[in-house]
C-alpha cells in the first residue's frame, strides 16, 4: 500500500475516494436529545457537500458508522466517505486509528483501490496531529489485511494507495515521521497475523523457525534456531516434554537486537509461546473448536512482530527474544499425566524445578518456563511473555480485555502507559502467595495445574517460579488473538494483539 500525504485542501483532491470523520456532538443526555452529527473539516466546500444529508439524520456519526455520496458537489473528488468517531467527549486517538480501518474496509469489497483519508481537524488536544497520523495509517494497514490466503478464488481487494490528507500548517517533517513509523507498526502486526492465520500443517515449529530466521535477517537482527539437541544441552525438560508426543521436532528460536553503542542499561527479553498445534495431548481437547488450536503460536508470533519493528525502529536499548515452538500432540512417545518433567536449571550447579505434569493440555506454562529461564540466562534484566495460555483467562474477561500480570509495579506502569500509545485493552489481575499454594505438588516441586478455580492466574504463578526476582510482565492473549466475527475496521481471524503494546513498552526504556 502506497502511502503519502498531501497538503492540498481537501475539496481540490482529486481521488476516487475521499474519506472524512465526523463526531457526534451532542452533550445532551436527555433520551428524547438526536444526534449531532459534525464533519471534522474546516473545509468549507466539503462541509456543504455533506450538509443535506447531516440534516437528514441518517447518518448519525457512531463509531464506524459510514456514509457514501456519490459525485459530491463543489469536491474534486468523485466520493465522499463520512465515517463516525462516535460521542465527541470520548473520541481518542485510537478512534481514529479504527475510523480508518473502517474507511479502507468500505473500500475493499467495492473495488476502489484508492482513498484519500482527511485528518481530523478539532481541538489539537484531542487529534495531536503526529499521533492522528500515526494511528491513521496503522489503522490503514491493519485493514487492509485479509486471511483467506488459501482460497482458489481469492480476488486480490488490496489497497494500492493511502493518501493522509493535512492542513496546510502543519509540521509536514513531523507528520513524515509519524508516517514511516506507522507502516513499520502495521506491517509488523499483520506480519504478526499472517503467522497465526497459518494452518498446522504448512507452519510447523521448524517452518515457523525458517519464517523467524527470514525475517530477522530482512530487517538485520541477530538470529538462531535451535531444536532437539540444543534442548537436551540446555537441559529443557519442560520444553522437550511438550515435543516429545510429536513427529514434529520443536524450534527453539533466539532474535538479537543489539543497538550499536548500548553496552549498558536494561536488555530486555521478549518470550512467547510457539505452540503450533494444542491437540491437547494425552489429555486430549474435545473436537469442537480444536481447529482454533492452530492459534496457540500467537504469543510467539506476536514477540516476532515486536522484534520486526524493533530492529526497523532502532530504540536505544537491547532486546532479545526467545520464542518456544513445539507441536502438543497424543502419541505413544507422549507425556502423560502423572510424569514427572526437569526443568531447565537457571545455572549448571542448581538443579532444574521438578514439575508434575497433570493436565498434558497445559503445555504453554511448561514451554514458557524453560523460554524464561532461557532468556535470563541470556542475560534478560527484564522480561515480558506473551501466550495464548488459558481458556480461565476468557472466560474472566471474555473477548474485550487480555490478561496481564507482573511482580513489578514500575515495570507494570510503563506497560499501561504503553497501552495509552497502542489503544489495546489488557486487564491487570492478581498474583498472590494462595494463588502458589494451589500448584504446590506432593511429589516434586509444583504441578502444572492448579485446578479449577484461578485458572490464569495458577498458570501465571507457575511462570513466576521460573522468573524469580526478575522483574516481569505475562500477558496472556488467549481470548483476543483470534476474532471470530470481523468489525468494521478488521476482517475475522487473526488480530496481532499485543504486538503494538510490547513495541510501546519496549520504547519506554
Ligand atoms: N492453548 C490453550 C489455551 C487456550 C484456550 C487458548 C482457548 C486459546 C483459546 C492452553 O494450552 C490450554 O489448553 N489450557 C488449559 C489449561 C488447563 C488444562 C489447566 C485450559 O485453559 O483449559
Ligand atoms: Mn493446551
Ligand atoms: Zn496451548
Amino acid at each position: 500500500m502506497r502511502t503519502q500525504l498531501s497538503f492540498t485542501p481537501l475539496s481540490e483532491i482529486e481521488t476516487e475516494l475521499l474519506a472524512v470523520l465526523a463526531a457526534d456532538t451532542q452533550t445532551s443526555k436527555s433520551s428524547d436529545a438526536k444526534p449531532e452529527p459534525a464533519l471534522l473539516t474546516a473545509d468549507a466546500a466539503v462541509l456543504a457537500a455533506a450538509k443535506a444529508v447531516l440534516a437528514s439524520g441518517e447518518f448519525q456519526a457512531g463509531a464506524n458508522e459510514t456514509m457514501l455520496l456519490h459525485a459530491p458537489a463543489g469536491l474534486a473528488a468523485k466520493r465522499l466517505l463520512m465515517v463516525g468517531l462516535g460521542k465527541q467527549a470520548k473520541v481518542t486517538t485510537h478512534s481514529v486509528r479504527s475510523a480508518a480501518g473502517t474507511a479502507v474496509r468500505f473500500i475493499k469489497p467495492r473495488g476502489i483501490r484508492e482513498i484519500v483519508f482527511g485528518l481530523p481537524e478539532g481541538d489539537s488536544q484531542t487529534f495531536p496531529h503526529a499521533a492522528s497520523v500515526r494511528a491513521a495509517v496503522e489503522g490503514a494497514f491493519v485493514g487492509d489485511f485479509d486471511s483467506d490466503t488459501y482460497r482458489s478464488d481469492r480476488k486480490d481487494q488490496s489497497t494500492h494507495s493511502f493518501t493522509l490528507a493535512a492542513p496546510a500548517a502543519a509540521d509536514k517533517a513531523a507528520l513524515q515521521a509519524a508516517v514511516a513509523e506507522a507502516i513499520i507498526i502495521g506491517e509488523s502486526q499483520n506480519f504478526t497475523r499472517s503467522l497465526v492465520n497459518e494452518p498446522g500443517n504448512k507452519l510447523t515449529p521448524t517452518i515457523l523457525g525458517q519464517r523467524a530466521a527470514e525475517m530477522a535477517s530482512e530487517v538485520g537482527l541477530g538470529w538462531e534456531v535451535h531444536s532437539t539437541e540444543k534442548l537436551r544441552e540446555l537441559k529443557m525438560g519442560a520444553f522437550w516434554s511438550v515435543s516429545q508426543g510429536s513427529a514434529e521436532p520443536p524450534a527453539l528460536i533466539v532474535l538479537r537486537y543489539e543497538p550499536k553503542g548500548v553496552t549498558d542499561g536494561p536488555v530486555l527479553g521478549l518470550v512467547g509461546k510457539g505452540i503450533t498445534f494444542d491437540s491437547g495431548g494425552i489429555s486430549i481437547k474435545p473436537a469442537d473448536k480444536m481447529e482454533e488450536m492452530k492459534t496457540d503460536m500467537s504469543g510467539g508470533a506476536a514477540m516476532l512482530g515486536a522484534m520486526r519493528a524493533i530492529a526497523l525502529l532502532k530504540p536505544k536499548v537491547r532486546v532479545l527474544c526467545v520464542v518456544c515452538a513445539a507441536e502438543n500432540m497424543p502419541s505413544g512417545t507422549a507425556q502423560k499425566p502423572g510424569d514427572v518433567q526437569t526443568a531447565m536449571p537457571f545455572t549448571a550447579d542448581k538443579p532444574g524445578k521438578t514439575i508434575e505434569i497433570i493436565n498434558t493440555d497445559a503445555e504453554g506454562r511448561l514451554v514458557l518456563a524453560d523460554g524464561l529461564t532461557y532468556a535470563r540466562q541470556l542475560g534478560a534484566t527484564h522480561l515480558i511473555d506473551a501466550a495464548t495460555l488459558t481458556g480461565a483467562c476468557v472466560v474472566a474477561l471474555g473477548h474485550v480485555n487480555a490478561g496481564a500480570f507482573s511482580n513489578d509495579d514500575e515495570t507494570f506502569a510503563k506497560f499501561n502507559a504503553a497501552l495509552a500509545v497502542s489503544g489495546e485493552k489488557f486487564w491487570r489481575l492478581p498474583l498472590g502467595e494462595e494463588y502458589a499454594e494451589m500448584i504446590k505438588s506432593d511429589i516434586g516441586d509444583i504441578k502444572n495445574t492448579g485446578g479449577r478455580w484461578g485458572g490464569a492466574i495458577t498458570a501465571a504463578e507457575f511462570l513466576k517460579v521460573f522468573v524469580e526476582d526478575t522483574p516481569w510482565i505475562h500477558l496472556d492473549i488467549a481470548g483476543l488473538a483470534w476474532s471470530e466475527d470481523s468489525k468494521p475496521y478488521i476482517a475475522k481471524g487473526p488480530s496481532g494483539v499485543a504486538v503494538r503494546s510490547i513495541l510501546e513498552w519496549v520504547r519506554s526504556f
